[in-house]
Formats: structure tokens, sequence, C-alpha cells
């Protein structure tokens, strides 16, 4: 048998083992708002053309989403359509396939999924998306393979520069970034990004003055300061644990809490939005500035 004939009774055997299509298979796994929405888009005839890997959010995923959001994705068409093809990719992904850091492109033009592995608290691992985790994975279809998650991915806006750059939360730490022509690091640097909201600079700012310490002009301490707030993993909420991590090049560690109610703090910083995907990692807003060693000794407690 020629390798193209072989290859076509294989693609028959696997259609006639998986005879349903990943419309039917969506359904079937109970995700029934993607399948709305889907339809609403005409976006359901994409899924049922190509060969795909979908990851679809559960019902309560777009439940869940608070109603403002909902209103904006579900109120523009061209929104909705770029939402929902960044759940969708033409590479086939099998959780098996599963590396940490792996990026895998979507149908939304140049961008792309970041996959991560979590301890999943249970002896075992968990593979998550975006910070989505996948809840049922390898779902065949006769047209693709499927995975439910457990909330609606956005694709990132930029990255930890751009994320800074284009929010009216972060006015000083852009300024202090540009201060030392950190821009670069910032779009590069992968991992985790904790950025602290310009009334966190305000009341650190205090803090030193009421002390009589002032860094500005101290291009070192300012690197450090920064460095201090990035982790070298990429850390969404789902596989964060309290304990400490490592920051970012000067071999120190941050204290993460995460409490039952879903809140986290880090060092004496509580997190107060979280989960922002950024093409280089992931970013998280602090309403407090961390402070690190020799600093947090010398100045807040000495
Ligand atoms: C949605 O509402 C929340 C809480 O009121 C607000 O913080 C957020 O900026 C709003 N988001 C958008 C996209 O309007
Ligand atoms: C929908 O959103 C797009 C992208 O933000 C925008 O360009 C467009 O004007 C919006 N359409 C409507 C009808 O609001
Ligand atoms: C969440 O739990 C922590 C620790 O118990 C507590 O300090 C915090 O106030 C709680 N926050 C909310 C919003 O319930």
């Amino acid at each position: 048998m020629s390798r193209a004939s072989l290859l076509v009774c294989l693609a028959a055997a696997v259609a006639a083992s998986h005879g349903m299509t990943l419309m039917e298979e969506i359904a079937n796994a109970g995700a029934t708002t993607l399948v709305e929405l889907l339809k609403n888009t005409g976006l359901d005839k994409e899924v049922n053309s190509g060969y795909l890997t979908v990851f679809a959010p559960t019902n309560d995923a777009f439940a869940n989403l608070p109603d403002n959001i909902t209103q904006r994705i579900t109120g523009n068409a061209t929104i909705l359509g770029a939402v929902l093809s960044f759940h969708a990719t033409s590479a086939i992904f099998r959780a098996q396939d599963a590396v940490p850091n792996m990026l895998i492109e979507t149908l939304l033009k140049d961008t792309k999924i970041r996959v991560n592995i979590y301890d999943d608290n249970a002896g075992g691992a968990l593979v998550a998306v975006n910070g989505a985790r996948v809840l049922k994975a390898d779902i065949p279809a006769s047209n693709g393979l499927l995975h439910v998650i457990d909330r609606v991915m956005f694709p990132p806006a930029g990255s930890f520069y751009d994320l800074v750059a284009m929010s009216d939360l972060h006015t000083e730490l852009k300024r202090i970034i540009d201060s030392v022509n950190y821009k670069s690091v910032l779009e590069s640097h992968v991992g985790t990004f904790f950025a602290p909201t310009d009334d966190a600079f305000k009341a650190f700012g205090a803090m030193l003055m009421s002390r009589g310490v002032n860094l500005d002009g101290n291009d070192v301490a300012t690197k450090e300061f920064i460095d201090y707030h990035m982790l070298d993993s990429v850390l969404y909420s789902i596989g964060a644990k309290s304990g400490m991590y490592n920051t970012w090049d000067h071999g120190e560690s941050l204290g993460v809490v995460m409490n039952a109610n879903g809140t986290a703090k880090i060092n004496q910083a509580n997190v107060i939005l979280g989960d922002i995907p950024a093409t280089n990692g992931v970013m998280h807003v602090l309403d407090s500035v961390l402070i690190p060693e020799p600093y947090a000794t010398s100045i807040v407690v000495g």
C-alpha cells in the first residue's frame, strides 16, 4: 500500500471511530454557551470545516465573567469573533504534548496561548492554557480535538511594558521603568510581573520621605526594586500556592499567600487585579510596592 493510500485509510478509520464533529462534541461536553456564541457569529461553520484543536470554556466560565466584560464581548461581533478565535488552533495539541511555556498559535492573527504545567495539589499535574485549567483533555472528534477549560481566555494586549504603558493605574511605574531604560527587560523577560498602582507608589514615596530616604536617581536601587517585582516563572493564580517564590536575577524571594476566599497576598501587598495575560507571561496588579533586602530591613524596619 502506498503511503498516501495508507494515510487515507488511517484518516477514514479515525473518522469512523470518532463520528461526531467538533461542534457536536462541544455540545456533547455541555459547553452549550460556546455552541450558541459560535453559531451567532457564524464561526460554527469554520469550526466544522477545518481540522482544529478547540479549547471550550464551560458554561460556568462564561457565566462567571463580570457583567461589563460579557456586555463588551457579546455586544460587538468583532470582539466576540476575536475572543472565540483565540480558543482554537489549527495545530494539534494534546495534553500529553504540554511543555511549560510552550506557545500555541491561535486562529486569531498574531496571538498565542501560553501553556503551563502546575502541581495540582493532589500529587499530579494540571495543564493550564493562559491561566485556564484544562478540565477534560483530548476529546477526539472527526475533525479535531477538544479540551474543556474552566475560564474564558483573553489574548494578551502586549508585553508587560505595553500593559503598564496602556493602563492609567501605572503612570508612576512607567516613569520609573523608563528612568532606568528598562523597557526592553519588561518586553522580553518571560515570567510573572507584579505591577503596583500609582496609589501604591504614593504611599511608598511618603514612607521613604518620613524616613529621610531618597532613591531618586539611584539606578542600581531602582533596578533592584523592579527586579524584585518579577518572578522567573509564569505564575497564574490557578497554579499558585502559598510559599516562597524566587524573584528574578537577585536570588531573593517573595512570600505568596493564597487565601481560601480567593484573595492573594504577595509579601504585604494585596493582588487587586490578577491574571492579566501578557505576551511574555502574566501580570498581577498590587496595592503596595514590594521592598527587597537590604531596603526592607534598613528602611522599613530600621
Ligand atoms: C468592569 O467593571 C469593573 C468593576 O466595576 C472595573 O474595575 C473594570 O474596569 C470594568 N471593565 C471594563 C472593561 O469596563
Ligand atoms: C467593535 O469593536 C471594534 C474593535 O474594538 C471597533 O473597531 C468597532 O467600532 C466596534 N463596533 C461597534 C458596532 O461598536
Ligand atoms: C479573605 O481572607 C483573608 C484571610 O483570611 C482575609 O484577611 C481577607 O480579609 C478576606 N477577604 C475578603 C474579601 O473576604
